[in-house]
């Protein structure tokens, strides 16, 4: 029976974890507390400091499996794959060097400049105060601001979104330099709807996953503060209704120009998971990130679709045989919704989760924010609760059955987005994306008057 080591912690990880175990192979994992969902999928588990390399490569030693796969930013920034690669055992997941595509946001934006200019906005990296504010001064377009380190997703903050006046900005931009190491990204705001395309890639080529939407604000119809993602869906073509066949091509292209970037750049091959995040504008789709591991909740969406076994896609990554290597996936849509403590992300609150899981029908549960104590007993660690998947032929069919399901359930304490997978509100998305097209048509971003 082929063995993985699983590094992973939340709702992401309990997907990869039950794929696996279904896909035949024997579940080590490393994780940060008591997942249930995770260590029901394992055969074995620790609980441990995963963003310690050292520590991921003794338990690798210790279980000795095929290969070792790291599912979230922080231990693939802190260098894990390095670590087991050193001893001997392949990581499905990108060496330190080759993460910073996600840890460093400075470090991202000038290779996207390098490498796809034309999914590019505009952007300067600052560690100087007065340098940052004097850009956002000289900038028509409205700006957003990023540390360049990873923050969780939360970090960022977009203008006539999370702040207002450019005086409001620059102020930002003071607290994160003053905050956060590595500068600061300052860049120009796209406007139109995001889109994720998740592939798995094996050093030259790559083989992809259907495109997810995802809803990073806390509260119905968009607004509230950033998340690490509040839900997400995909559609029974694994495509989004908003984007063409263009702009598919155009992201396929800019995966394929990034993963042989990177061996061009480092000389190293990218190799695990590419999930590239894209706003898809009036001129087609532009690069807002990218991430070297499956999003959450995007893997809760993506895992039970896939038809192909894990086992064998991760074979074909570890060997470089993704080529000729064709990864299926149901056709079906497929919705997620996190349900999260009711402060959340603001407060960390730590409540019971009682939620009787006997009554979910062909609804799945995936743990993420839930920790088991050792007196078996599950509370809330403060961040997103658990994620409620389903899928059907349709998405309506999907929004009304997850639906049903959550209105039988006492959420007491929790709460979650009722819009995200309504008809309503993709509707919305469709002719929002009709607007932008009409309005602007194909407007040139990634150019600006530069500060200096
Ligand atoms: P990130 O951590 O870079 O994924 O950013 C978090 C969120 O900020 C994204 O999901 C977008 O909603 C928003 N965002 C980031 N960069 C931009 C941009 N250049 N224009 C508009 N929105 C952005
Ligand atoms: N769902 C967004 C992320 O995983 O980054």
């Amino acid at each position: 029976m082929p063995k993985v080591v699983l590094v992973a912690a939340i709702g992401r990880g309990h997907a990869l974890a039950k794929k696996f175990h279904q896909s035949g192979v024997e579940v080590h994992s490393l994780m940060p507390f008591h997942n249930p969902g995770i260590a029901s999928c394992s055969k074995s588990f620790v609980i441990g400091n995963i963003n310690d390399p050292t520590a991921v490569a003794q338990f690798a030693q210790k279980i000795d499996p095929d290969y070792v796969f790291v599912a979230g930013d922080d231990p693939i920034a802190a260098g894990a794959a390095d670590a087991v690669q050193e001893l001997g055992f392949p990581a499905i997941a990108p060496v330190k060097s080759v993460a910073r595509l996600e840890s460093d946001k400075a470090f991202a934006r000038q290779f996207m400049k390098e490498f796809v200019p034309d999914g590019t906005p505009a952007f300067e990296v600052f560690n100087d105060v007065q340098a940052a504010g004097d850009y956002i001064d000289a900038m028509s377009f409205d700006v957003v601001i990023k540390p360049s380190g990873l923050t969780g997703g939360k970090g960022v903050k977009v203008q006539g979104v999370q702040f207002k006046s450019k005086a409001e900005g620059k102020a930002y931009a003071k607290e994160c330099l003053n905050t956060y190491a590595g500068g600061v990204v300052v860049e120009e705001k796209l406007d139109g709807e995001e889109f994720s395309l998740h592939c798995f890639v094996d050093g030259s080529h790559f083989a992809t996953m259907p495109l997810v939407q995802d809803h990073k604000t806390a509260f119905d119809g968009d607004t509230g503060p950033m998340t690490g993602g509040m839900g997400t869906y995909t559609m029974a073509d694994g495509k989004l209704p908003f984007v063409t066949d263009t702009d598919y091509q155009k992201a396929l292209s800019i995966v394929q120009r990034t993963v042989d970037g990177i061996r061009e750049k480092t000389g190293v091959k990218y190799k695990g998971i590419l999930y590239a995040q894209f706003m898809l504008t009036s001129s087609g789709p532009y690069l807002i990130e990218y991430n070297v591991r499956f999003g959450d909740p995007e893997a809760m969406n993506l895992m039970p679709l896939m038809k192909t076994n894990f086992h064998d896609v991760c074979t074909a990554i570890v060997d470089e045989e993704l080529e000729d290597f064709h990864v299926q996936f149901e056709p079906k849509a497929s919705i997620c919704k996190y349900v999260v403590p009711a402060g959340y992300p603001e407060r960390k609150d730590k409540i019971p989760f009682k939620i009787d899981v006997s009554q979910m029908g062909d609804i799945d549960l995936y743990y993420s924010g839930i920790e088991q104590k050792p007196d078996g007993t599950l509370w809330t660690t403060g961040s997103r609760g658990f994620g409620l998947v389903s899928l059907d032929s349709t998405l309506n069919g999907a929004y009304n059955a997850l639906e049903s399901t959550i209105a039988k359930l006492d959420l007491t304490g929790f709460r979650y987005r009722k819009d995200i997978g309504s008809q309503a509100s993709i509707q919305k998305k469709i002719e929002r994306m009709e607007r932008i097209r009409a309005g602007n048509a194909a407007i040139t971003l990634g150019q600006t008057v530069r500060s200096n």
